[in-house]
């Protein structure tokens, strides 16, 4: 993709924006790159070149060794805790600023585990997959935010007794309902969606861009590389969020 088609397409998106009431985001791990978190599938620095997700994420994985799940899981946050967010992230705090300010909706989905969203001023995003920032009672249920790193032990212990597991979605389980169905009513009602650093291969999430185009909105994809919504959605670049969006999210100026 030449310098100047890449423009044109930049030229599209920031028309899009200006003519929509209601924009949903659905970000992946791809939008925490540049802020130095790596990704999943990206080959040789995706975490799943390095580790097998069987043996760390999933239900089983953590019955069989929760020590070891545990450890894998509060590294990947004390690091996280050392990464800053980067101009993507705060582009999405501003489009989100200019939206509310507007009155339009403005809705931040993500796959993404590590708040770095939060961090940069985002409101109220969907975790779809949860994060790795809250840990979960396997007992009682209780949730509690953890903000000190490292863990003291692992698996930590609740108060209960019982055995504390990260916040997150592993392989095989059920995503949050309530967080989900937003997502959804998310995507059904917006003028336009934006697909932002996703490989767009893991599901639920990845179906979302294709429910808002079903329902009529115009879709974006911006990924340095090729994903299955590439050929089909209204507007797809090659490029990273953090050189893109920063332009992208002044298209009021
Ligand atoms: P992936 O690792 O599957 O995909 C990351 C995407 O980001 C790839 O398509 C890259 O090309 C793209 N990318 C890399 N650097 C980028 C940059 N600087 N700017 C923009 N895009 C960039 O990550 P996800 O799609 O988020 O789930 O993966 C989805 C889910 O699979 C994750 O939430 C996680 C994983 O297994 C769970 O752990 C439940």
């Amino acid at each position: 993709m030449s310098e100047e088609e890449r423009q044109a397409l930049i030229g599209m998106i920031r028309g899009f924006l200006r003519e929509t009431d209601a924009v949903a985001v659905l970000t992946g791990a791809g939008v925490s790159a540049e802020s130095g978190i790596p990704t999943f599938r990206d080959a040789q620095t995706g975490l799943w070149a390095k580790y097998d997700p069987m043996e760390l994420a999933t239900p089983q994985a953590f019955a069989r060794d929760p020590a070891l799940a545990s450890r894998w899981y509060d590294e990947r946050r004390r690091k996280s805790a050392d990464c800053e967010p980067n101009p993507g992230h705060l582009a999405l705090v501003r489009l989100q600023g200019e939206f509310e300010a507007a009155e339009k909706r403005f809705t931040l989905i993500t796959q993404n585990v590590d708040r770095l969203h939060q961090r940069a001023g985002s409101r109220d995003p969907l975790e779809l997959h949860g994060t790795f920032w809250v840990w979960r009672c396997t007992s009682c249920g209780e949730e509690r935010e953890e903000r000190t790193v490292p863990l003291p032990e692992y698996p930590p212990r609740c108060h209960c007794g019982g055995t504390r597991r990260p916040g997150v979605v592993w392989f095989g389980e059920a995503l949050p309902e309530a967080v989900l169905t937003k997502a959804w009513r998310a995507a059904e009602g917006c003028g336009l969606f934006m697909s932002l650093g996703t490989s767009s291969v893991v599901e639920p999430a990845a179906s979302l861009c294709r429910i808002a185009a079903d329902a009529g909105a115009k879709t974006v994809e911006i990924n340095p590389q090729e994903t299955p919504l590439s050929s089909w959605v209204d507007v797809s670049v090659r490029g990273t969020t953090g050189e893109l969006l920063p332009t992208i999210s002044s298209a009021w100026e």
